[in-house]
């Protein structure tokens, strides 16, 4: 057994070999690193990285409370797994980035009304919302010139087509 730590979120993973994912933020296997080779550098955030990652955080905590609603809307155990799932990835990239900014945790609601009810509106929202998200943060990749910054923003866009691809077709 092997401690991981994930270099987007800095989540702990113990398990023999790196999951393809992290399990809590979903990026992918090569942001997974055993935790005795973790570094972390210090810098101070431009004014163009604290614009990008405070509309990143809205962005994140906006879709997170969508898909916690869109959750409890479904009787389809596979799609209230799955927007469960995305809810929480979601709440951690928030997260991310209120360590960036060096603020406090958000705060996400789980019961906001924010999200049809019927379940296929809600795929369609979900795509609709992961394509936004994308177009985003190639936009701030595109203004990035710090090292982390950049990291984060192709780390997302990684995740973010990871979770579009789950409604393809689905609507
Ligand atoms: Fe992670
Ligand atoms: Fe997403």
């Amino acid at each position: 057994m092997k401690v991981f730590k994930c270099k987007i979120c800095q989540e702990g993973y113990l398990g023999d070999a790196a999951p393809t994912h992290c399990p809590f933020c979903g990026a992918h296997q090569p942001y997974l690193i055993e935790a005795k080779d973790f570094e972390i550098s210090e810098y101070t955030l431009t004014d163009v990285s604290r614009k990008n990652l405070e509309k990143t955080l809205k962005l994140e905590v906006d879709n997170a409370e969508f898909y916690f609603c869109a959750a409890s809307r479904t009787d389809n155990v596979a799609d209230a797994t799955m927007f469960k799932r995305l809810g929480k990835i979601e709440s951690e990239h928030a997260s991310t980035v209120t360590k960036e900014l060096k603020i406090p945790p958000p705060d996400i609601s789980r019961d906001k009304d924010m999200c049809s009810d019927t379940n296929v509106d809600n795929l369609a929202e979900s795509h609709q919302r992961e394509a936004n998200a994308i177009n985003h943060y190639i936009k701030f990749l595109r203004e990035a010139t710090q090292e982390r910054v950049i990291e984060i923003f192709t780390a997302l866009i990684e995740i973010e087509k990871d979770h579009l691809s789950l409604t393809q077709g689905r609507f």
